[in-house]
């Protein structure tokens, strides 16, 4: 098989896509589109964000110290979309799309519940990988809909159409 060297940037296809929601200091709510995540630690269990600076989120995870990740199904397609590529610098987001939320049981971020899945981090550290800032995030609490949880509390990923 022949080879040949292709562009090194985003070469580790496919990456997870989740929303990101957060809440300033003064209480704001917002979230973003990121593609930038994964696992990191399993005991712990701890997942990563990397989020650019320059987004109006950053500021809010890195001085509030927490996020929610949360799981994208396919009929929120139209949702994700929006999030990802405007600004709550521009526009109140969240109310624009209705977008549906609840406080986080133990972190000070609101999770989407129109969302399957919704991961409550406290942030224990980052790291500025290059563009990114990559925030490791301790998994506080998890919240999935009731249809996709076994009988011994594992989420069913097999039920969820993810995005
Ligand atoms: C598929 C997709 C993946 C994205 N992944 C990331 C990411 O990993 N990190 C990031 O900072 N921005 C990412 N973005 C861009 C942000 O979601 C986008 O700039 C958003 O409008 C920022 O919102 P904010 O300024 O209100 O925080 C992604 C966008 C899309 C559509």
């Amino acid at each position: 098989m022949e080879k040949k060297n292709a562009n090194i940037g985003g070469s580790l296809q496919p990456m997870p896509k989740v929303l990101v929601s957060c809440r300033s200091l003064d209480g704001e709510e917002n979230a973003l589109a990121v593609a930038y995540c994964g696992n990191c630690s399993y005991d712990p269990p701890m997942v990563m964000v990397g989020i650019v600076p320059s987004r109006y989120s950053y500021k809010m995870i890195k001085e509030s110290g927490c996020f929610v990740v949360n799981l994208v199904e396919k009929d929120y397609e139209k949702e994700f979309n929006y999030l990802g590529s405007v600004s709550r610098a521009n526009e109140n987001k969240l109310e624009k799309m209705n977008i549906k939320r609840a406080d986080g049981s133990v972190v000070n971020a609101p999770i989407l519940t129109d969302c399957p899945v919704n991961i409550e981090c406290t942030i224990v550290d980052s790291i500025v990988t290059g563009s990114h800032e990559m925030f490791i995030g301790k998994v506080e609490c998890v919240h999935a809909n009731a249809e996709y949880v076994n009988e011994k509390g594992d989420i069913d990923f097999s039920k969820i159409s993810l995005l």
